[in-house]
């Protein structure tokens, strides 16, 4: 969240594991954990990955360990989800009044089913009501100077490790119901946004910290499978970062956990975020 990066790896080469650690300075107060492209990325080398989550339970900050095993013959789905990779970068901009095709949307929830995840989208009634909970957690939370202090850190300004930079954030929408983060920063820019935003809520079943990284390689497969299909993405979290968060479970289905709230469209494209070299987030192997 807000390019924070909170990851640091460690190789250890005897046993033929990539491990992930979370890295507390830099968590942010509202930030959650999350997994990564790792696995594409090791299955496009022609391994196997076998990934445990949260395999050490004397060890909370050691989320992952990712196996490298027997041979893997990636395959064109998987190819394409690593060509997305690179050109997926997320969009604050308007994106065109063309809906998102049924198939697609199939596909993306079969992305978050893939990884133990659902992925629902919202009637439009349920997204009126999701708008005004995002209106409503924004008002919440940039009343606290903590979350302002976060963000005023975070973003905007040109940058070339971590945070976002001003670039890669959008226009305010003139009426004011921009369905994009305010993230404090000066409106300089006005634009109109789609007429009917598309929204997708990825849930799981629990809410405990294997919830959150299942989350997290759900959201992955879902925003890689959208860039394959020229989708643009953007999280939309704030009600999540409050005391209602629990007020964005469907009604229909209370027993699940929300984990993110995506809007997604046709957009132009819009400039990478950046992240920081390999080697600032690669520890050296460790004792075993
Ligand atoms: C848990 C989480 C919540 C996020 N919430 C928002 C959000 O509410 N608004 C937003 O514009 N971007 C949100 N993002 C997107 C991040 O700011 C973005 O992924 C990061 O700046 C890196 O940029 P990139 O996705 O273009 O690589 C969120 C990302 C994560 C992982």
């Amino acid at each position: 969240m807000h390019n924070t990066q909170p990851w640091r790896f460690r190789l250890q080469p005897a046993s033929q594991q990539i491990e992930l650690y979370a890295d507390p300075a830099r968590m942010l107060r509202y930030s959650d954990p999350r997994g990564r492209a790792l696995r594409l990325a090791v299955m496009m080398t022609g391994r196997e990955p076998r990934v445990r989550l949260l395999p050490d339970p004397e060890q909370p900050l050691l989320l992952a360990t990712l196996e490298l095993t027997g041979v893997c013959h990636a395959s064109e789905a998987d190819s394409d989800l690593y060509a997305a990779i690179p050109t997926r970068h997320t969009n604050r901009r308007p994106f065109s009044n063309r809906p998102v095709p049924p198939g697609v949307l199939a596909e993306l929830a079969g992305a978050a089913r893939l990884e133990g995840a659902v992925l629902r989208f919202p009637s439009e009634e349920e997204r009126h009501r999701l708008g005004h909970l995002v209106i409503d957690a924004e008002r919440e939370l940039l009343a606290e100077p903590g979350y302002r202090a976060e963000l005023a850190q975070w973003v905007g300004g040109e940058r070339d490790r971590d945070g976002i930079p001003e670039a890669a954030l959008g226009p305010r929408d003139p009426s004011r119901a921009t369905p994009v983060r305010d993230f404090g920063t000066p409106a300089t820019d006005y634009a109109w946004f789609e007429e009917t935003p598309q929204f997708a809520v990825l849930f799981t079943a629990t809410s405990t910290p294997l919830g959150w990284l299942r989350a997290g390689q759900a959201m992955q497969r879902v925003l890689l499978t959208a860039t394959a299909h020229g989708i643009a993405t953007c999280p939309l979290t704030q009600p999540l970062e409050t005391a209602d968060a629990w007020l964005v479970r469907d009604p229909d289905s209370a027993s699940e956990e929300p984990q993110m709230i995506l809007r997604l469209g046709y957009g132009l494209p819009v400039p990478a975020s950046p992240r920081r070299p390999v080697t600032e987030v690669l520890d050296e192997p460790g004792p075993r």
